[in-house]
């Protein structure tokens, strides 16, 4: 097969990683892809959701398959857009259809179906200007802190949670004003549920599924998980805490449901599904719905899929999920994301990364490099994930950190406490 894969991050790197190991795979390409897709395929600089031109090289490529790391072309129609042209409806697309990606668009839309279809959540109010008074009085129905979230993308910035009942009130408005754009247009309010994070992967023909490894992702830039937000600083799999008891209340509460409401309404969905969870006293609650994988989760879920990723993938596409054999590796799997000082401030780039070639005992993700003068170089904010196995936690962690000592680029920085939350 020859695979298209959208993106440019450590996740298409991952996922890159994987593909190239399977028995299917003829010729792979990644728009735009990076420093780190360049040595297992061809980049080609597409933007992600510039369609028009990804018909015309799959065209001329003779692209069977697309595979789709980030949510904006999902959100966006990639799979429609393929799928209503007679010309390449030929070529899967591994996501959802544009309706599906709404899971992820627009968070109305996520909780009204999970009302629907009785999947537990977090208590809401969907607020508009029209409904701003009501907004008002269901925040004093609640105690504090108060959870906002502007309904659209908002790239990872658009989920406000504040102590101050006077200032939610305010921050109401202001995100309706326009704060986070058009994003901002309807405004979710949520409950305060406390309790521990985890990521469940979930890959679906439309009506069958497989669990990928869960996996917990670390989000602030500062150890015991303080200061600012980030895209992501490390990440482990599994989760001890994600054991038989809790997975299977998962399975049989969220995951099933899901699908479930999906087909009965008629959404297509042919991809993942990425359930953001929170385990309040044992029981599992849908924090979010994302429509694709996770980044830095897929560089620790990859690495543990045993199974040929593509073979999957024909499953999907094919509606034969369910005759496919989703082998899992027993080990653990952890990464480390290695970022440029500053992030998620301002920082620079064009900083050479020494010490690539030095490293033996772990595999590395590339997220924010590119190419120049023959040297790799830093090109973002998160630079690199430092993924590695280990029969437990701390002996993949060891690898993970005694890799990073042999690597650097100036301003280099790290979370030093990844998984620690979880011995
Ligand atoms: P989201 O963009 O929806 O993933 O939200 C970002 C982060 O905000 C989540 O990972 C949670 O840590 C936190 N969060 C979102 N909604 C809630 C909630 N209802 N209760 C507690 N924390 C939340
Ligand atoms: N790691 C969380 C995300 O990809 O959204």
């Amino acid at each position: 097969m020859n695979v298209l894969l959208l993106g440019s991050g450590g996740r298409e790197h991952a996922m890159a990683w994987k593909i190239r190991k399977s028995n299917y795979l003829n010729n792979l390409y990644i728009a735009p892809g990076n420093a780190g897709t360049a040595q297992l395929g061809t980049n080609v600089p597409i933007a992600v959701t510039d369609f028009v031109e990804m018909k015309r090289f799959t065209l001329e490529h003779d692209i069977d398959m697309i595979v789709v790391g980030p949510e904006d072309p999902l959100v966006e129609g990639v799979y429609d857009f393929f799928r209503d042209d007679e010309d390449i409806c030929h070529i899967a697309v591994i996501g959802p259809s544009k309706k599906g990606a709404q899971l992820e668009g627009s968070k109305d839309f996520a909780k009204n179906f999970m009302v629907r279809n009785q999947i537990p959540t977090a208590r809401y109010l969907t607020v508009t200007p029209e409904n701003i008074l009501e907004g008002d009085s269901f925040l004093d129905s609640l105690p504090s802190p108060y959870v906002l979230k502007a309904d659209g993308l908002a790239a990872g910035k658009g989920v406000l949670i504040l102590d101050d009942l006077h200032e939610s009130k305010q921050m109401l408005r202001e995100i309706l004003d326009g704060k986070f754009g058009k994003a901002g247009n309807k405004v979710v309010i949520e409950e305060f549920l406390s309790g521990i994070e985890c990521s469940v992967f979930v890959l679906t023909d439309g009506s069958s599924y497989k669990i990928l490894p869960v996996a917990k992702d670390y989000k602030r830039i500062g150890e015991g998980d303080t200061g600012l937000n980030t895209g992501g600083m490390g990440a482990v799999s599994p989760v001890p805490f994600a054991d038989e008891t809790f997975m299977e209340k998962v399975r049989t509460r969220i995951v099933e449901p899901t699908i479930l409401g999906l087909s009965k309404e008629k959404i297509e969905y042919k991809g993942f599904i990425f359930l953001g969870l929170i385990k309040v006293e044992g029981e599992p609650k849908v924090i979010e719905y994302n429509v694709r994988m996770g980044d830095p989760e897929t560089e620790v879920v990859m690495p543990l899929i045993k199974s040929d990723l593509l073979d999957l993938f024909i499953g999907v596409t094919t509606e034969t999920l369910d005759r496919k054999k989703l082998e899992i590796d027993d080990r653990t799997a952890v990464t480390v994301m290695m970022v440029s000082g500053g992030y998620p401030g301002s920082y620079e780039k064009g900083k050479e990364i020494i010490g690539l070639d030095e490293v033996t005992d772990s595999i590395l993700f590339h997220a924010g490099t590119v190419i120049e003068d023959h040297r790799v170089v830093t090109a973002g904010g998160r630079v690199l994930a430092v993924t590695s196995y280990g029969n437990n936690m701390d002996e993949a962690l060891v690898r993970s950190y005694q890799s990073i000592s042999k690597l650097c680029f100036d301003k280099c920085a790290y979370r030093k406490d990844i998984g620690f939350d979880l011995r």
